[in-house]
């Protein structure tokens, strides 16, 4: 069975205190995980410590990088490598999320170095597509969603991809307040493991998790992870309230 997976995605917000009490808060709540689900925390990479600290010895939590260099080590001044992360216990790195790809230029070519990067120690790429607004309105997300799959992703073996999670979220409902429906979510959720269906085949596709992101919320979360090929969610504005994100973990179905 694919894992099902609430992650967190703190962007690059809270102070050191502010994360701390958050934190706290997600420990004393009354969150439950089966055995194929987990919840993840991307926190801003200078309180990865820290949440690791806090999250140590829960069965199934783990702490994430919202990004890693493409390159092991060297003179990347002011960058963070997968191996860095890994060394200090960080297994599930986020990798092209669309802010890094529209603010720092991240190319589908760079992004599959990336990928390359965390799959060669061991540790997993959380891995981001979607479409602008622009192509929705078109109705050619699939053909968008899909050319981002095969730049970045499809080079890989399929005992590689299925250590691949992915994180399908449309830019226009990040942030915005306004999520996909349901079935948007499960249209497109639905053609994307269609495209590993047709290049590795059903049993691997179906190994594969598939999260919806934007403006996922406590209300919301249940009928979006309810639809058969929404294997949970990457959140970001909902992350940072303690009673919200609980909500979300405990409603991975
Ligand atoms: P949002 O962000 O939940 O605030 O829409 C999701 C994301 O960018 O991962």
């Amino acid at each position: 069975m694919r894992k099902q997976i609430a992650a967190a995605n703190w962007k690059m917000n809270l102070s050191l205190a502010q994360a701390e009490t958050l934190l706290n808060e997600i420990v004393a709540s009354a969150h439950t995980l089966g055995a194929d689900q987990e919840a993840v925390f991307a926190v801003p990479a200078i309180y990865i410590p820290l949440a690791l600290a806090k999250l140590a010895n829960k069965p199934n939590v783990y702490v994430a990088a919202q990004n890693c260099h493409q390159k092991e080590s060297g003179a990347y001044t002011g960058e963070v490598s997968a191996s860095m992360l890994q060394s200090i216990g960080v297994k599930h790195i986020i990798v092209g999320h669309s802010e890094r790809r529209e603010y720092f230029a991240e190319s589908d070519a760079l992004l599959a170095e990336k990928v390359n990067a965390i799959l060669a120690i061991g540790s997993t790429p959380i891995f981001c597509c979607g479409e602008p607004l622009s192509i929705r309105e078109a109705d050619t997300q699939n053909a968008f969603v899909e050319a981002q799959l095969k730049n970045s992703l499809f080079h890989l073996s399929a005992d590689a991809i299925v250590k691949v999670v992915i994180a399908y979220e449309p830019i226009w409902a990040i942030g915005t307040g306004k999520t996909a429906s349901s079935a948007q979510a499960q249209e497109i959720h639905a053609y994307i493991r269609s495209c590993f269906t047709a290049k590795y085949g059903e049993a691997v596709a179906n190994q594969i998790s598939i999260l919806y992101g934007g403006s996922v919320k406590a209300s919301n979360a249940k009928e979006i992870f309810s639809q058969p090929d929404v294997d949970g969610g990457l959140v970001g504005g909902a992350s940072l309230v303690a009673t919200e994100f609980t909500a979300i973990i405990n409603a991975l179905s």
